[in-house]
């Protein structure tokens, strides 16, 4: 029997596969002729109509600019992270200091400023030996000379028996191991054990106003042996 009205489940799903997946639809039943927006249909008698209420298409996706600025922003999230973690990693692959074009290293005082000699002179009396960073990070002694000069080169605090750093002791005019009582002279040569060498050597120049340990590749003045350390 031919209905006089279209149920509502009826007329949305007949609107439904007109209007497509892509919006809701609307749909209205009289009696007559069946109109449909997008076609037309005859169900016995009926009149549906149905008002596609769509989205446009500019709305549902997003035009080339829009997905362009996403992909920078998502872009910019990502390299900017990334960069501040590879600066400091690539930076501990560098070798610290530098004394120009020498090979040298600057040398650094106990806050980690270079030590400019000018300043340093001014400070420390004649026969003082003070520490300052050498080498490979190395504690090594600067010299001030009995004419207030920076000597030429630098003693290395590092203990030749086991490692310990080694204290300058200016009454004793001797740098002593406090770990085993290892005795060098005021140069750095071992004059007691059990030690078995004396204490290595760097040259100290003073490079732009600033001193620069380089490596001592010649023969040792205190002993006229080949530098062990090299
Ligand atoms: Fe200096 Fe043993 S570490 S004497």
């Amino acid at each position: 029997m031919a209905s006089s009205t279209l149920s509502s489940t009826t007329s949305s799903q007949l609107c439904a596969q007109k209007s497509g997946m892509f919006g809701p639809s609307l749909a209205l039943a009289k009696s007559g002729r069946v109109n449909v927006l997008m076609g037309k249909e005859r169900v016995k008698g009926m009149k549906v109509s149905c008002q596609t209420t769509s989205i446009p298409a500019d709305d549902r996706v997003p035009d080339m600019g829009k997905r362009q600025l996403m992909n920078l922003l998502l872009l910019g999230a990502i390299s900017l992270p990334t960069g501040f973690m590879l600066v400091p990693y690539t930076y501990f692959f560098v070798p610290p200091g530098g004394g120009g074009g020498s090979g040298g290293t600057l040398a650094k005082d106990a806050l980690g400023n270079d030590i400019v000699a000018e300043e340093w002179l001014k400070n420390h009396a004649p026969g003082d030996r003070t520490l300052a960073q050498g080498l490979k990070g190395d504690p090594t002694y600067l010299v001030v000379e009995s004419d207030r000069t920076l000597a030429t080169y630098g003693i290395n605090a590092v203990c030749t028996h086991l490692g310990c750093v080694v204290p300058w002791n200016a009454a004793e005019n001797k740098f002593i191991c406090p770990c085993h009582g290892s005795q060098y002279n005021n140069q750095g040569r071992v004059v007691r054990g059990p030690a078995p060498l004396s204490l290595a050597l760097a040259h100290s120049d003073v490079v732009d106003g600033k001193v620069v340990f380089v490596p001592w590749t010649e023969t040792d003045f205190r002993t006229g042996d080949q530098p062990w350390w090299s």
